[in-house]
């Protein structure tokens, strides 16, 4: 028999209780963590949001009737309990958890609900040993039971409040902009959405409200920011789902370092939430450096591990791979890993798969500097000295491995950088509580894409470019690769937060830069004609950002992936295991919006 709620209010939260609480009558609810039959008495950990705390059932207490009744209750039943908090018999006191010194001698018990067994268990412990994640999406609503998902939902909700002071303390205006709207990819794949009473006709999904926040400038609201939900139909990895959500932040009149230091300070905030010591200014690299040292626009700077040039050794080099990779304007670069140079021959191969596979690289050169001297399969190749002398350029020294990538630049700085990554991660080079924050800056305006023979914007189209290479943009067969942007991204511990820049102001030069994009006058007219339009009446110089939210809460919360600190995250199929979406609509609802689907 289930009792009902009635009046029943609750006291006290069961984490809040403390020895202070000694001697006090206390009504709390919750749910039963685990029971423990001793015959004579019956412990119950009782658990709600705030942690658990150890209630006793026994027989001399309200005439036994609630001991009678706490025989039936299970894990996860929910209770309400009425009784006395009492302090522990020293050797009972539990150190493991903050109540650990108190206990609650219950006179009722009410049963408020009963429960199935779980399908996954709600113990950390055991879920870290292996509940799988799809397991815990599908029934996501116990897995949020657990303390550490709840410590994680609630660090969230706390940077979101954070963050709202920070802004309106700093004149910035929160403000709502819409989610079903016209389709003008960004650069990822919409989702769309059909409208019914625009036949034919579809919405899309915001990638992100970058048009929206711009257009309020034009509108004169000077500072805007909002916690935005976003939408981008692309491939997921840990740091990436189809819906996110942004701090998105635009101002008038912007000095870059005043937004800077505006987005420092809010760091600062943010860190402090979780004791994490920053040091300010966040420091700064411009893209090309960036790249140069670290073969990545967001580098973990953590630890060294920098590139090394090995082309000045190479001049005239007949070895093929090398020469191929430098006459074609490649590059031949290394890395060393410090006393690494026992990793096995099993170990290698495997990396050089990996970099072929997952990053196009042709192999992975590698000489080991052995006490003996040097060991290397390039030595065959490029001859034992030519091979010594380039680990010694590397920077190697006796006992470290050297590792060497050519080819095309990108590949070079793809492989080489994931390498640099891997083996900081594997042979543990970093402080995992180390934050360190870094301002990516310059970078390019365009990059090229072979495979249509196009460029494309690196940011995005409205991005400014700096004003002493706007000359260049209308020179007749410029290189648009020199062009730098007016663009910049928040990096932490190597990964990208944040990202945003100068917008373009003018309508001239915004028309300007749709058609080195390739868009003609009617396409750029067809698909932003709107904003456009807009630029002509007075627009005000402006500019902004946006931080992405999830990356930044799961790197403050210690996790590897943004799911962990999203309530209902998809998988990385982009699916939804508890509701099972997407799914079939009714044929109704296709026919009502004159859709049919071509299977
Ligand atoms: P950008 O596309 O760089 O810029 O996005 C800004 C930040 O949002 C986060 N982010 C994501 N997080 C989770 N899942 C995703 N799929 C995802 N995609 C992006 C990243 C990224 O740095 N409108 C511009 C901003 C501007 O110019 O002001 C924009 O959206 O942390």
């Amino acid at each position: 028999m289930l009792d009902h709620l009635g009046t029943l209010e609750r006291s006290h939260y069961c984490g809040t209780l403390g020895p202070e609480d000694v001697g006090k009558t206390v009504t709390l609810t919750g749910w039963v963590s685990r029971r423990r039959d001793h015959g004579i008495f019956t412990f119950v950990d009782l658990r709600d949001r705030e942690g658990f705390v150890q209630v006793v059932f026994g027989e001399e207490r309200g005439g036994g009737a609630a001991h009678a009744k706490a025989k039936h209750i299970r894990s996860e039943y929910v209770i309400a309990v009425r009784g006395e908090v009492v302090r522990r018999a020293p050797e009972a006191v539990n150190p493991k958890i903050a109540t650990g010194e108190i206990e609650i001698q219950v006179d009722e018990l009410w049963v408020l609900n009963d429960a199935k067994t779980t399908p996954i268990p709600l113990d950390e412990e055991k879920v870290g040993a292996g509940a799988s994640e799809d397991l815990r999406l599908k029934y996501r609503y116990l897995d949020l039971r657990r303390p550490s998902m709840q410590a994680n939902l609630r660090l969230r909700a706390n940077v979101t409040s954070t963050i709202r002071r920070w802004m309106e303390s700093h004149g910035f205006l929160e403000i709502e902009t819409p989610m079903l709207i016209r389709s003008t990819p960004e650069g990822a794949r919409d989702f769309i959405v059909p409208s019914r009473l625009n036949t034919g006709d579809f919405y899309a999904l915001p990638q992100s409200p970058q048009l929206f926040k711009q257009l309020l400038m034009i509108s004169g609201f000077d500072r805007y920011f909002q916690i935005a939900r976003c939408f981008r139909d692309e491939d997921l990895r840990a740091d990436r789902q189809p819906e996110f959500t942004q701090l998105d932040v635009e101002m008038s009149f912007p000095q870059m370092e005043t937004l800077f230091s505006i987005m420092e300070g809010l760091m600062v905030e943010l860190c402090t939430l979780k004791d994490i010591p920053v040091t300010l200014p966040i420091p700064r690299m411009t893209y090309d450096e960036a790249m140069r040292r670290f073969g990545s626009d967001k580098p973990d700077t953590r630890f060294g591990m920098e590139f090394v040039d090995l082309a000045p050794a190479l001049d005239g080099t007949d070895f093929i791979p090398y020469k191929n990779a430098l006459d074609a304007n490649g590059h031949v670069k290394a890395i060393v890993a410090k006393g690494k140079a026992d990793y096995s021959r099993k170990v290698l191969d495997d990396l050089t798969d990996w970099l072929r596979k997952d990053f196009r690289a042709g192999g992975l050169g590698y000489v080991k500097m052995l006490p003996e001297g040097i060991q290397s399969p390039l030595a065959k190749g490029l001859g034992e000295q030519k091979t010594a002398e380039l680990a010694k350029l590397a920077g190697g020294e006796p006992g470290d491995m050297v590792f060497i990538v050519a080819g095309t630049q990108s590949v070079v700085a793809a492989a080489l950088g994931a390498l640099r990554v891997e083996i900081a991660k594997r042979e543990k080079l970093f402080d995992p509580n180390q934050f360190n924050f870094l301002w990516v800056t310059e970078f390019p305006m365009f990059e090229h894409n072979a495979d249509d023979n196009r460029w494309y914007s690196m940011h995005h189209p409205f991005t400014s470019p700096r004003d002493e290479d706007l000359a260049l943009l209308d020179q007749d067969g410029a290189d648009l690769g020199a062009a730098r942007a007016k663009a910049y991204d928040l990096v932490l511990n190597g990964v990208e937060i944040g990202g945003g820049s100068i917008r373009i102001h003018r309508q001239d030069i915004q028309q300007k830069i749709f058609k080195l994009l390739g868009f003609t006058e009617e396409d750029a007219k067809r698909r932003f004609g709107f904003f456009l339009d807009a630029l002509a009446y007075g627009t005000p110089p402006h500019g902004g950002i946006a931080l992405g939210l999830d990356r930044l809460v799961m790197l403050f919360a210690g996790m590897d992936s943004i799911r962990d600190v999203m309530a209902f995250p998809k998988t990385a199929s982009a699916t939804d295991l508890m509701c099972d979406a997407p799914n079939t609509v009714d044929p109704g609802q296709l026919k009502e919006l004159r859709l049919k689907i071509d299977a």
